[in-house]
């Protein structure tokens, strides 16, 4: 499942990203990338122990915790920290690749699977030209230029790649969430029941075949999740 969430990020929240990351400095995004990946990126990211690094995760994390519709859809078990790169200049691209399928929280103890992978974005789409998210999977190739503060999440599995960014610079976000449940199918089935349930409440009220429904949701997700 591809989704895009709009306003992960208040605009509060994103003026104080933005005001964090003018002030970081950046280093090689290849430091980070396994073998094939690093061949094809070429972009910077902030180191990251960095003071405006771990400033800006905080902030991440508690956007998300807060949203809703990123629980439904992700049903996170896990979430690596989130990182942050900038795209422009002379490195200003990342070419066609498939993210790690396993990866270290910080300290090097805890397998983190990347079954979702996440960008936010922080800079305004007229503020760069280029640098557009491409996403090839079965549901075909897919261009991404969110507003500044919107998400996306893709399964782990996709390939995908950066345009080069030829004006301007691209900010944003990304990071993986391992899900309690696995199945990209079976997340997407649970997030389409959650949000058909959330319209038939607001359309229709309460109900005992909206409580029947919302038994029916919980009992699949605990058939299916892995806590
Ligand atoms: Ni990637």
């Amino acid at each position: 499942m591809l989704l895009k969430i709009a306003k992960v990020l208040s605009a509060e929240a994103l003026a104080r990203a933005r005001a964090l990351l003018a002030q970081a400095s950046w280093e090689d995004g290849r430091k980070t990338a396994g073998a094939q990946a690093a061949e094809v990126k070429n972009n910077e990211q902030l180191p990251r122990d960095s003071r405006e690094a771990q400033a800006l995760q905080a902030l991440v994390l508690q956007a998300l915790e807060q949203h809703p519709l990123f629980f439904s859809a992700a049903l996170p078990k896990r979430v690596l920290p989130p990182m942050f790169n900038r795209y422009g200049d002379a490195a200003n691209t990342y070419g066609a690749h498939v993210d790690q399928a396993v990866r270290y929280l910080p300290g090097g103890t805890q397998r983190v699977r990347t079954d979702i992978s996440c960008t936010l974005f922080l800079a305004e789409p007229h503020e760069y030209e280029g640098g557009e998210l491409l996403i090839h999977d079965t549901f075909g190739e897919q261009r991404i230029k969110l507003a500044a503060g919107d998400m996306v999440l893709y399964p782990g599995t996709s390939v995908h790649a950066v345009t080069p960014v030829t004006r301007g610079q691209r900010l944003a976000s990304f990071f993986w969430v391992e899900s309690m449940v696995r199945s990209d199918e079976q997340r997407r089935l649970l997030y389409e029941l959650d949000m058909s349930l959330l319209r038939l409440r607001a359309e229709h009220g309460e109900s005992a075949a909206t409580v029947q429904l919302t038994g029916t949701y919980h009992n699949l997700l605990r058939m299916w999740a892995d806590t």
